[in-house]
């Protein structure tokens, strides 16, 4: 597994319970886990999550972000408003490693009516242990944060 790290985890009302799930495990794991809410089951709009945890990994105070929402689509399209912000919508494991060692993703988004506890574990998992590989990836990666 790897060091420990800084990450924020964020959801909608729709993926409560996966989020306290995860955010227990991620902690059980040794990481130093940002809960960015939401705290109730109160219907909430996830861009405003989305936009919250997206600002945090921009701003380089955590080293990764776990959003969640009912599909994980609504929040990962918030989340990749930031330009700063790689945020990549996996339900199986082999993504989430493409999304690190291709895209340098700085941020997975999963969906809680998609995707069961276990396997969202299965995919931060390889989210958090794989490296980006860069070489010719780099030159694609910078591109991202650079449309023309
Ligand atoms: C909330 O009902 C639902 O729309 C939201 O969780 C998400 O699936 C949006 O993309």
């Amino acid at each position: 597994m790897c060091e420990p790290m800084k990450i924020a985890i964020a959801s909608d009302h729709a993926a409560l319970d996966l989020k306290a799930e995860l955010r227990e495990w991620l902690i059980e794991l040794g990481h130093e886990v940002a809960d960015l809410g939401p705290d109730t089951a109160e219907s909430v709009d996830y861009p405003d999550y989305g936009y919250k945890i997206a600002d945090v990994v921009a701003e380089g105070t955590v080293e990764r972000g776990v959003a969640l929402c009912g599909s994980g689509l609504g929040i990962s399209i918030a989340a990749n408003r930031n330009p700063a912000v790689r945020c990549a919508m996996v339900s199986e494991p082999l993504s989430a490693t493409f999304a690190r060692s291709h895209n340098d993703a700085n941020m997975i988004a999963m969906g809680a009516r998609i995707i069961g506890p276990e396997m969202a574990k299965a995919c931060i998992a390889a989210f958090l242990n794989t490296e980006f590989e860069g070489g010719r990836h780099q030159r694609r990666v910078d591109k991202l944060s650079n449309p023309s």
